[in-house]
């Protein structure tokens, strides 16, 4: 298997696919709670799906660096619970309905048991990271985790305008996206034992292969379908949210066609305006074409970071990930 370099979207994911194997029952296993509500939604949100994107990154991130032990299977494992952890706050604060195709745990279990299995997800996710024994282990996830919760604080200060800057976006997609990337490519390359430089190259990676990620969930988000999003389309602006593709849009549209814009935010729907309304302005102002550009810019600083990386079928992968894998999500 080492022999072959990925070709396909699937050898993204196919070159450490034992090792996500292993993730998942170190997931299960360490999901478990006395309180046996914690342990089934746990159960649900891994049975439900997702792409596990970060333990992937990860493990790609350290296999990339050498490390070819267990060590990169728990820490992924680690990432991935705190990624759950954050849809399960995350689907709260947004009153979500379906999340992986599945009803939120806030649908199935209400607010109250969501915030509290949110809350216990993290604490075990850090319980597990601590057997590491390494402090900056402890650095990254601390730092990683208020910047998460900073960028959904800043996300609820901005719900529901129109005036949304491109700077604030960035800082939005940074905080909420981009930082859990590049954790997850920095404590690939510090579990191998490489120096600064390499953590940080593959930080900077893991950052621009989540800016892009985002920018392209940003584009489906308008272009895609319910079935391929695993949650429905239309939703970031039913929720109030303004994205790149519209906030470059509604620089150059007419005042009626920003009333409209303005509508479904107020009504929190597409009742009196529908979602391909919103989307035709969008299209016809370069908003999904400008955004794609920039998610590809990305891709492309993304791939120069791994420039000095030794040539491995992980490196491949890698820049796969932030390649015709990210891509091929859009198109
Ligand atoms: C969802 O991330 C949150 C965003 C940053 C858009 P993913 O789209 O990677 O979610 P899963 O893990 O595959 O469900
Ligand atoms: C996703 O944020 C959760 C985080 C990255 C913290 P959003 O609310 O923007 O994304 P979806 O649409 O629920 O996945
Ligand atoms: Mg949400
Ligand atoms: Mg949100």
């Amino acid at each position: 298997m080492l022999s072959q370099s990925p070709t396909s979207h699937a050898g993204l994911f196919s070159l450490v696919a034992s090792d996500l194997r292993r993730v998942e029952q170190v997931i299960a296993l360490d999901t478990i709670c006395c309180e046996d509500v914690v342990t089934r939604i746990s159960a649900h949100l891994r049975s439900s799906g997702g792409k596990r994107l970060r333990p992937a990154l990860l493990l790609l991130s350290a296999r990339a660096c050498g490390e070819l032990g267990e060590r990169p299977v728990r820490m992924a494992a680690v990432m991935e619970i705190i990624h759950a952890a954050t849809l399960v706050h995350d689907d709260v604060i947004d009153s979500a309905e379906v999340r992986r195709g599945e009803p939120s745990t806030n649908q199935i279990w209400g607010n109250q048991i969501s915030v509290l299995a949110g809350d216990w997800l993290y604490m075990q996710a850090f319980t597990l990271a601590l057997q590491e024994r390494h402090f900056g282990v402890l650095d990254i996830l601390t730092d990683l985790t208020k910047m998460m919760v900073e960028g959904e604080l800043m996300q609820a200060e901005l719900i529901g305008r129109l005036d949304v800057t491109e700077q604030q976006n960035h800082d939005l997609m940074h905080r909420k996206t981009a930082c859990l990337l590049a954790a997850c490519g920095r404590l690939g390359a510090l579990i191998a034992g490489r120096s600064e430089g390499v953590q940080e190259r593959l930080r900077a990676y893991g950052w621009n292969l989540g800016m892009a990620f985002q920018l392209i969930d940003d584009v489906l988000d308008f272009e895609a379908s319910e079935s391929v999003l695993g949650k429905p389309v239309g939703n970031d602006l039913r929720e109030g949210k303004l994205t790149l593709p519209l906030i470059l849009a509604l620089r150059s549209c007419t005042p009626d066609e920003r009333r409209q814009v303005e509508a479904v935010v107020r009504d929190r729907g597409y009742a009196a305006v529908p979602a391909g309304r919103i989307r035709e302005i969008v299209r016809r102002y370069g908003g999904i074409a400008d955004v794609r550009d920039r998610a590809a810019g990305f891709c492309e600083s993304a791939r120069q970071n791994l420039r000095d990386l030794p040539k491995t079928p992980y490196r491949a992968a890698l820049e796969l990930a932030a390649g015709r894998w990210l891509v091929g999500r859009a198109s």
